[in-house]
């Protein structure tokens, strides 16, 4: 089941200058985003409506994108603006469109009802967008159900044991740690507090601590992203009481946008309150090292589940996080039925 009616992150603005194109599938449908000369954005069906030819495997020219077949060409509303030989345009010579639009640095794309595509209700993240932050970022083509993703995200007792050697830390204080869970309307929160710690390795790498920190992890789910505010500073100097600017800090955005049932695109960033030193290639690297301890545990377990579908999965108190987001995202399968089912 996949859910149509929200804004996914389609990919990074950085992946689409000015004259280019890229083909990707959403949802199962195949699409090309490309950007004019002039640096309007284009999703449309990647299907020739002629012969079926991928419009990604064309080429952007000017405010058009024309197939390479027979040299037919689309404007970013999908319509057919010229066909080669002939003067008429056939009324059904056009392709769907799909809504596009870009902030902070990331794309989005609305796969439902265009009717409903309100940019106002897209995820925002500004630290992409304060030149007082450094990011960087990936996509991943991952092999694995979307809500899988959801699921390690906000699921915060999985470090000790699949990060033992990045940014696990002692296995009973992430045990023993109080989560505290909130829900507002399709937004899940859920937070860490964690003083006393000992500082990961990324941390010491990226900051330097010699002792012990004050450690926190708030972990946001707004569909359909995943920010996580994680950082630490030296004991008692103000981090529980909303004093952050001298500690070090780390804010990533986890989009996962699905390719189909059983493929994710994975698209993350990791930003740092440390321009001066910008992300270090060694902090980018080992966060990326992190990233693939979990997206191969994923993987694996989609493998499992495709092999046994309906399998017995049993929770744990570890879950209540993750499971607040299954509710939400079971509510918003539901809103969508309802949807559908008032329109037949
Ligand atoms: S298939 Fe696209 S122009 Fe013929
Ligand atoms: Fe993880």
């Amino acid at each position: 089941m996949l859910l149509r009616n929200l804004w996914y992150v389609a990919g990074f603005s950085r992946d689409l200058p000015a004259g280019q194109k890229v083909a990707r599938k959403f949802l199962g449908e195949s699409v090309v985003l490309f950007r004019t000369d002039a640096g309007e954005l284009g999703a449309l069906e990647d299907r020739c409506c002629h012969r079926a030819m991928p419009l990604s495997d064309g080429f952007v020219d000017g405010s058009i994108i024309r197939c390479c077949y027979h040299g037919i060409e689309f404007d970013k509303t999908g319509a057919c603006t010229r066909i080669p030989g002939q003067d008429r345009i056939p009324a059904a010579a056009f392709v769907r469109s799909y809504p596009i639009f870009e902030k902070n640095a990331v794309l989005f794309i609305w796969m439902g009802d265009p009717a409903q595509a309100d940019p106002a209700t897209a995820p925002s993240h500004r630290w992409h967008s304060d030149e007082n932050w450094a990011w960087s970022g990936k996509h991943y083509a991952l092999k694995a159900n979307w809500q899988l993703l959801v699921d390690n995200l906000m699921d915060l007792t999985h470090l000790a044991y699949v990060h033992a050697r990045t940014i696990g830390g002692n296995p009973e204080m992430h045990f023993r740690t109080h989560t505290q869970v909130k829900r507002e309307g399709n937004t899940v929160t859920a937070y860490r507090h964690m003083p006393n710690s000992i500082p990961p390795r990324t941390y010491v790498d990226a900051a330097g601590f010699k002792g012990d920190i004050d450690r926190w992890q708030e972990i946001e789910f707004e569909p359909m992203v995943i920010r996580v505010l994680t950082g630490g500073c030296e004991v008692g100097t103000g981090a529980y009481e909303g004093k952050r600017d001298h500690a070090f800090q780390m804010v990533f955005m986890h989009a996962m946008t699905p390719e189909s049932e059983d493929t994710t695109h994975y698209m993350w960033t990791a930003a740092t309150n440390r321009i001066d030193r910008g992300i270090p290639e060694i902090v980018f690297k080992q966060i990326d090292a992190t990233i693939d301890e979990d997206t191969a545990v994923l993987e694996s377990q989609q493998r499992r589940m495709s092999e046994t579908p309906g399998g017995k999965l049993v929770d744990i108190a570890g879950d209540n996080a993750s499971n607040q987001v299954r509710h939400v995202i079971a509510g918003m399968f539901e809103a969508e039925r309802n949807t559908a089912a008032a329109a037949e």
